[in-house]
């Protein structure tokens, strides 16, 4: 359809060019071992699949390996794809299936799943489409079933926005050696689609989802959601 949303085109550059992706794990620094233990708190075991959209590289999806059935990872980028099959591949880790596909084009051709899983990135896509991938999620995702959702989320009040944010801006690290640096977080703010998390509780009920825990920074930029579908 024309008027689909182009997720690849949205995915971030840095996300689709070699030498970014090539860099990805030492500057974005994931440690998944706790979400791990927080799903497997919710249930997560080896009876179970969890389907992690915007899987990257696979930090979470080559944990959650270890401890559940299988896990269908999903991405946009062909390129975090090939660097996290490469990763399992040297790990011994065999239980994990790619898909090269987007919130809104991935086809589930399995039994729903009993959880699913998604961090820093929802917010490649505007609103409405984050409206749509939260259903799409919902929809891939047995009754009872958990999401785990993380993202840059803002926390501020309308009027507390500009000023939340340049104070995120002035901690960014000067270099992409220590993070990400104050012009990557620019250009977040400015050409990505963080949104509110008041805007983001409402949409997760609207598609299905009752949030049983959540847990924001105290920067105001980062939220979690345990939520369970209803
Ligand atoms: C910041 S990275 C996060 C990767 C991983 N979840 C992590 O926490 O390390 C964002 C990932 O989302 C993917 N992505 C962007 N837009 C997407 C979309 N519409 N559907 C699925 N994946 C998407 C990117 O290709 C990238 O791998």
């Amino acid at each position: 359809m024309s008027w689909m949303f182009d997720e690849h085109a949205h995915a971030g550059l840095e996300h689709l060019t070699a030498a970014d992706v090539d860099a990805y794990d030492a500057k974005a620094q994931v440690d998944p071992v706790p979400d791990v233990q927080l799903l497997q708190q919710r249930g997560l075991s080896h009876r179970h699949v969890l389907i992690d959209f915007g899987a990257g590289t696979g930090a979470l999806a080559l944990q959650a390996a270890l401890v559940c059935h299988q896990v269908i990872a999903v991405d946009v980028s062909p390129l975090m794809l090939t660097a996290l099959r490469r990763k399992a591949a040297e790990q011994g880790v065999t239980n994990i299936k790619c898909a090269e596909a987007g919130f809104l084009t991935y086809q589930h051709r399995a039994p729903p799943a009993d959880f699913v899983y998604s961090r820093n990135a929802l917010h490649h896509l505007p609103e409405v489409w984050q409206v749509q991938a939260l259903r799409r999620m919902g929809e891939v995702l047995k009754p009872g079933g958990v999401l785990l959702l993380r993202d840059l989320v803002y926390g501020f009040t309308p009027a507390d926005t500009e000023a939340g944010i340049q104070t995120w801006l002035q901690a960014a690290p000067l270099s992409a050696a220590q993070g990400f640096p104050k012009h990557e977080l620019e250009t977040h703010v400015r050409s990505e689609f963080s949104t509110y998390t008041w805007l983001l509780e409402v949409m997760l009920d609207r598609t299905g989802f009752n949030i049983e825990a959540s847990e924001f920074s105290a920067s105001g930029i980062f939220a979690a959601y345990v939520c369970r579908k209803r």
